[in-house]
């Protein structure tokens, strides 16, 4: 069996592609260090799938460790890289932190590429690179701005590593996927978002506020230049976005890339606010969600949403699952985890 690598693996969109790429008959094989996951989700994919996978426990910021991982796995055919601190609220207060785990654990992983022969590798990037994009709806040529967080800019940078690096080493192939706004959770509610601490992003504070952990919803700013004042996003579920993943692996594996390095932009084309997405909410879900307007959030962007033509007719892939379906899987998972009938 082909055997891939999937770093960051236990994390919400890292379970997710694993589920998927077992569904399609990959052997994977996880590293994760658990700093934002929880062990669990390896028996919960096992019982989504009923097939095992192999799970190594430690930091791809560690040259050393991630060197001899690959001494010892020798079978790798493909890297799908997840493994990254994501908080953009976060990644403000302590940029050092997120600048070395985001990009050196990608330089560690494309040295041992090199070293060890491992030719193929997926990116986890996102439409946060391109800032507020002048026009909408985005395509992949639309040119990126200067991030508005640290975090963005490790994912803008980490690109440019990863192009430059393919570049210079032909025998490498990539792909960066450009991620617009994943959220909900598989059908199953055995894997999910499971944010430690406060959630940052809206979906899981909406499924906290409706199961009782938050007090209310504050949503930031309702004065956008936008349908109804509050902000849009390209809301993007989470399984749709999982079987993009394995398309863009069989791509390089059967070699229908078309260049070195490629970008795909991976949203619905649909742009939702966010009072758009609380009514939405509470009519799949009949639940009655608490919200207070407050000002704008510092860092956040006006509107963005994805033009997914390129990926549509070049990878195959669409996204087919609705808002209202994909947030009533957010809120089976929420329940589940809580325990609510
Ligand atoms: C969505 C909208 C908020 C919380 C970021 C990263 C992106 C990806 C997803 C990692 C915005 C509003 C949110 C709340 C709110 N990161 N909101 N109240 O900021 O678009 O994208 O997270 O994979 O790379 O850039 O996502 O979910 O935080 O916010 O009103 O309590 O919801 O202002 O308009 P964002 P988000």
């Amino acid at each position: 069996m082909t055997q891939i690598l999937v770093t960051g693996g236990t994390g919400y969109i890292g379970s997710h592609t694993v589920v998927e790429l077992q569904n399609a008959g990959y052997e994977v094989v996880i590293v994760d260090d658990l700093s934002n996951s929880n062990i669990d989700v390896l028996d919960n994919i096992t019982k989504i799938t009923g097939k095992k996978l192999a799970f190594e426990q430690f930091n791809l910021a560690d040259a050393a460790k991630t060197d001899e991982f690959f001494s010892r796995n020798k079978n790798i055919a493909a890297i799908i890289h997840f493994a990254a601190s994501k908080a953009v609220g976060e990644s403000v207060q302590i940029p050092l932190h997120y600048y070395r785990n985001n990009l050196v654990s990608l330089m560690n992983l494309l040295d041992c590429q090199l070293k060890y022969g491992v030719a193929n590798i997926v990116f986890s990037s996102s439409c946060t690179v391109y800032g507020q994009p002048d026009k909408l709806p985005v395509t992949e040529s639309t040119p990126r701005k200067d991030a508005e967080s640290p975090y963005g800019n490790t994912k803008r940078v980490n690109e440019d590593i990863l192009h430059d690096t393919i570049h210079a080493n032909p025998q490498l192939k990539g792909i960066a996927l450009r991620y617009f706004n994943p959220i909900g959770a598989h059908p199953s509610a055995l894997i999910g978002e499971l944010p430690l601490g406060v959630p940052q992003n809206l979906v899981p504070f909406i499924t906290q506020t409706a199961a009782g952990l938050r007090k209310e919803l504050s949503i930031f700013g309702n004065d956008y230049d936008t349908v109804d004042g509050s902000a849009v996003r390209d809301y993007i579920n989470v399984v749709d976005l999982a079987k993009a993943h394995v398309i863009a692996i069989e791509r390089l594996l059967k070699g229908k890339n078309k260049a070195g390095y490629e970008v795909f932009n991976l949203g619905t084309g649909n742009g939702s606010s966010v009072l758009e997405i609380v009514n939405a909410f509470e009519k799949v879900t009949g639940v009655k969600l608490n919200y207070i307007i407050v000002p704008r959030r510092a860092g956040d962007i006006e509107k963005i949403w994805a033009d997914t033509t390129y990926a549509n007719n070049e990878l195959g892939w669409k996204a087919e699952k609705g808002l209202e379906e994909t947030l009533l899987s957010a809120w089976n998972w929420e329940k589940r985890v809580r325990r609510i009938q």
